[in-house]
């Protein structure tokens, strides 16, 4: 088989495929595993039962059941679920936004390979590329570009908080030489809350984006999968933003219904055009089980009010109680760095001078049956090398708290041990 320029980039081994595969081999056995290494939302009681309360609903209700599983929706979103998304941004932020501004995507990984692709790439003014400015960034943008070039990102600036809490914030400077000397460069993308750090750019820092984009003539996009206002998983009181140089992505996977696959993206109008249209072509239609359980959610303002009330105190109680192990754990002889959890599900710990690679240490920590996330994955988009890339790792919060505990402890246990020998393994 001769795979095209395009297979060949798709089915290249990535590296989070590869450590995916690996993933999945170590869940297989019969020993107990702490899972911190995902990106899977938490199962909160109160809102599944918000989940299983709408199916009793549509099931109760006439023919919605077959309207929603038997009709194909149209590629932009299901009318009325589009029409209550505008409402609410307008109510709730006063964003000038209407239907025309929203285009639902089969989650919001795939509107990011659309969008990306369509920003990115060979077009009629030459090559176009995005710029990440804040490594690390998601690791699900790694790999979308159809080609490995379309993407650029710079190292941030590391404010020092305390001695075992760190901030990252965007360089400017480095991001403004960039600009000034790459006219290839076609939008600037950020997550916002971030993964994997928990970082969440401050207001003035969002503000001074939005100008540099501005004034580059190019688009900001922010990522919103855990801010605001569902499903508001961000512990920093920040304003998001929306005008006609911006696009916000957002998805009903993180409120808790990662399996209806449902994104949103919200745009000027020729961008969420040109995002429907290629969606069009990839995907025919989206998904509507999501769009249908939580439409009447939009409208009587209950989703705004579980996001508030009930998700986002569930997923700052356990991110402070993961903190609390991480401190006791890992108490003051280890060099470690916490960044500041400002939303996210996940805890970004920088091992300071460790005397291993964190693939290496996530290899040590997976013999113990703890599973994290080497923190290498979230540096894509340049090639300079930085000891802090190998420094890092991400854990997932999220999940039961005692595992996440355990799970953390024995990190810690192992971490000592690493920085107490020569890092070649024994001890
Ligand atoms: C920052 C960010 N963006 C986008 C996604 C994609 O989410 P989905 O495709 O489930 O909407 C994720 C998933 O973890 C994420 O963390």
């Amino acid at each position: 088989m001769q795979l095209s320029r395009f297979g060949e980039k798709f089915t290249a081994k990535s590296g989070i495929l590869e450590l995916m595969d690996d993933l999945g081999k170590a869940m297989a056995g019969s020993e107990k595993k702490y899972m911190l290494g995902g990106g899977n939302p938490a199962h909160i009681p109160e809102m599944n039962a918000v989940w299983r309360r709408r199916m009793d609903e549509i099931l109760a209700n006439g023919d919605e059941f077959e309207r929603m599983v038997a009709n194909y929706d149209t590629p932009q979103g299901k009318a009325s679920f589009v029409v209550a998304l505008a409402a609410l941004f307008r109510a709730e932020f006063g964003w000038d936004v209407g239907p025309e501004n929203i285009a639902i995507t089969n989650g919001s990984q795939t509107g990011f390979f659309l969008l990306l692709n369509l920003l990115a790439g060979e077009s009629a003014v030459g090559r176009r590329k995005i710029v990440f400015p804040l490594l690390p960034e998601y690791i699900g943008y790694a790999d979308q570009g159809l080609d490995s070039r379309d993407f650029v990102a710079l190292k941030p600036r590391i404010e020092q908080i305390d001695t075992h809490t760190h901030k990252y914030h965007i360089a400017f400077d480095t991001l403004d030489k960039l600009l000034a000397t790459d006219p290839a460069i076609g939008a600037i993308c950020v997550s916002r809350p971030t993964n994997p750090s928990g970082n969440v750019l401050t207001d003035a820092e969002l503000a001074r984006l939005d100008a540099t984009a501005r004034a580059a003539g190019i688009p900001l996009i922010v990522d919103n999968a855990y801010g605001t206002p569902f499903p508001d998983i961000i512990f920093s009181d920040v304003t998001p933003i929306f005008n006609d140089n911006t696009v916000v992505s957002m998805s009903l996977s993180k409120i808790g219904l990662p399996g209806t696959r449902t994104g949103i993206i919200v745009a000027p109008e020729p961008i969420a055009r040109a995002v429907s249209a290629a969606n069009a072509i990839v995907s025919l239609a989206n998904g509507s089980i999501g769009q249908v359980m939580v439409e009447p959610l939009l409208r009587s303002g209950e989703l705004l009010r579980l996001s508030r009330d009930v998700v986002r105190p569930f997923y700052l109680e356990r991110s402070i109680r993961a903190q609390d192990v991480v401190r006791t754990s890992f108490g003051d002889d280890i060099p470690y760095s916490l960044h500041r959890c400002e939303g996210s599900l996940f805890l970004w710990l920088w091992f300071k001078e460790l005397p291993i690679t964190t693939k290496q240490l996530y290899e040590r920590l997976k013999d113990q049956n703890v599973i994290v996330v080497p923190g290498e994955y979230f540096f894509f988009g340049t090639d300079e090398s930085w000891e802090h890339r190998d420094r890092c790792i991400r854990l997932n919060y999220a999940h039961d708290p005692a595992d996440v505990g355990r799970g953390i402890e024995i990190i810690a246990h192992e971490v000592r041990k690493v920085y107490s020998s020569d890092g070649s393994g024994d001890t």
